[in-house]
C-alpha cells in the first residue's frame, strides 16, 4: 500500500526541502522512491536521513506542488532534521539500503523514532480529492490537459460536498493554476 506523506529532507548545509511523496511501509522499514532528478533524491544521497510527516492539512500538498518553499517546521528529536508543525504524526528515518535506478531509485529507511502528536479524525473525500488534484497538477507536463481537466471536474464534486476551509483554500489554488 502506498501512503501519501510529506517528506522532509536536508542537504549537507542543512537546507530544508519539503515534498509530497508516496511511501511504502514494510515490516521493518519504509521505502521512499523519488524520481531522478529531484531535490529529495539528491538530498537523500547527500544526507541519508528524512522525516516522513502524515498530515491532514492538504494545503501543504497543494502548496508544495505550486512551488511554495517555506513551511512551519520544528527540529526533530533523534535525527538532525525537521518536522511539520501541524503534522498529526512523523517518523524520523535513516537510509539503510539504496537501490540505484536511472528513473526511480529506492531508499529503504530504518525507523529511528516515531511521534504521534494529534489523533487522526477520519477520512474526508475533499482531502483525497485535493491530493489527487495535486498529483494531476504535478503532471501538467506529461499528461494531456484535456484528461487532467476531466478528472478535476469529477473531483470537484467531492470538494463541493465535503470540503472544510483548508480543503477549499487548497482546491482554489490548484484551480487557479489550471486556469
Ligand atoms: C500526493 C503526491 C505524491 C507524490 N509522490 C511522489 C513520489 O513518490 N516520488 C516522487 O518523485 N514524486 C512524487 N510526487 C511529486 C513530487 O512531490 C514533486 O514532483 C516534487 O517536486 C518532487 O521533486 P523535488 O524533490 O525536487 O521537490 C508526489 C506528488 C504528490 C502530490
Amino acid at each position: 500500500m502506498i501512503r501519501e506523506s510529506i517528506v522532509i529532507t536536508t542537504d549537507k548545509k542543512n537546507n530544508v526541502h519539503v515534498a509530497p511523496m508516496g511511501i511504502i511501509f514494510k515490516k521493518k522499514y519504509i521505502i521512499i522512491s523519488p524520481f531522478v532528478p529531484s531535490q529529495t533524491y539528491s538530498n537523500l544521497k547527500e544526507y541519508p536521513y528524512a522525516v516522513i510527516n502524515f498530515t491532514d492539512d492538504v494545503k501543504i500538498f497543494s502548496d508544495c506542488i505550486l512551488g511554495k518553499k517555506k513551511f512551519k517546521i520544528k527540529p526533530t528529536k533523534k535525527i538532525k532534521s525537521f518536522y511539520l508543525q501541524e503534522t498529526l504524526s512523523y517518523f524520523e528515518v535513516k537510509v539503510s539500503k539504496y537501490y540505484q535506478d536511472s528513473i526511480r531509485p529506492r531508499f529503504n529507511c530504518k525507523i529511528i523514532n516515531e511521534t504521534m502528536r494529534k489523533p487522526f479524525k477520519g477520512f474526508n473525500r475533499a482531502q483525497a480529492a485535493v491530493i489527487e488534484g495535486a498529483i494531476l497538477i504535478s503532471r501538467l507536463k506529461i499528461l494531456p490537459l484535456k484528461k487532467i481537466k476531466k478528472e478535476l471536474q469529477y473531483l470537484q464534486i467531492a470538494v463541493d460536498k465535503t470540503a472544510g476551509s483548508n480543503e477549499k483554500i487548497a482546491w482554489t489554488k490548484l484551480m487557479k493554476k489550471i486556469k
